[in-house]
């Protein structure tokens, strides 16, 4: 307090109204450091958008050391490797994703169907292996070619977010506003069980109904 009032004696009124000012909009404007585990379609299209949406993006593939050092180093981690490879991921991030955001983006397949599901979903199962963290399940909804964007056909698409964390959620959703999408709250972790069944859907109509890529759910409201 007297270190703020022997400031302001120094620079003025004026100017020590004007930096405070500055502080306090570059606190509100300040982002989440995003770290990303995964380079392939997700992760490097939520890269482009994320980054273009003025966000500090860090990404790594397969290596471990890397894995870990990146873990350490984001506000939000993304999970963005396939539902097989969670469960190395998740060893090797270990207790660096505690109080962290943990964005599970995996659709866990088995063939022609989901490999988990109906009383339980990967993401809540992913919540049970790493209990420190704070799991959002979203984008598995969204193919990647949208992912940068949030558009179709220029189409603002729907981004459904499920988490039992509300602020981990609110962020989540920040984000992908940020990105372009409509952002909508699915409700609590447990939903992930319908957004996976939804995001095993988006694949059968883009690949096995041959309709592409170029598609996205809209929710009307
Ligand atoms: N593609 C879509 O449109 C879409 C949409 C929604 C959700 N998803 C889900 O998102 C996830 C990623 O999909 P994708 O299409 O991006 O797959 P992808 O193109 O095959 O990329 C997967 C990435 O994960 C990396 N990876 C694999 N094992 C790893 C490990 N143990 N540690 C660290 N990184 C590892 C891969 O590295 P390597 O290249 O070395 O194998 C690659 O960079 C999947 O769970 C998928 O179901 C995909």
């Amino acid at each position: 307090m007297v270190v703020l009032f022997k400031l302001e004696r120094f620079l003025g009124r004026g100017l020590f109204l004007g930096l405070i000012g500055l502080y306090v909009l570059n606190l509100r404007t300040m982002k989440p450091k995003v770290g990303i585990i995964g380079k392939g379609n997700v992760g490097s299209a939520l890269r482009r958008g994320l980054e273009r949406s003025g966000y500090e993006v860090k990404s790594v593939g397969r290596d471990p050391g890397g894995v870990k050092e990146l873990a350490a180093w984001g506000d939000i981690l993304i999970l963005a490797v396939p539902f097989l490879a969670v469960d190395q991921v998740v060893r090797e991030i270990g207790e660096r994703a505690k109080g962290k955001v943990l964005v599970d983006v995996t659709n866990p397949l088995g063939g022609d169907s989901l490999a988990i599901g109906f009383t339980t979903s990967a993401a809540e199962e992913l919540q049970k292996k790493a209990p420190g963290a704070k799991v959002v399940k979203a984008f598995n909804t969204i193919f990647a070619q949208n992912m940068d964007s949030g558009r179709v056909k220029n189409e603002k698409i729907t981004l459904l977010a499920s988490g039992d964390d509300a602020q981990a959620k609110a962020k989540t959703l920040e984000l992908a506003r940020d990105i372009g999408f409509d952002a909508v709250d699915a409700g609590p972790l447990k939903n992930a069980r319908w957004l996976e069944t939804l995001g095993f859907l988006n694949i059968q109509l883009g690949y096995g109904l041959k309709m592409g890529p170029q598609i996205g759910f809209k929710l009307v409201r």
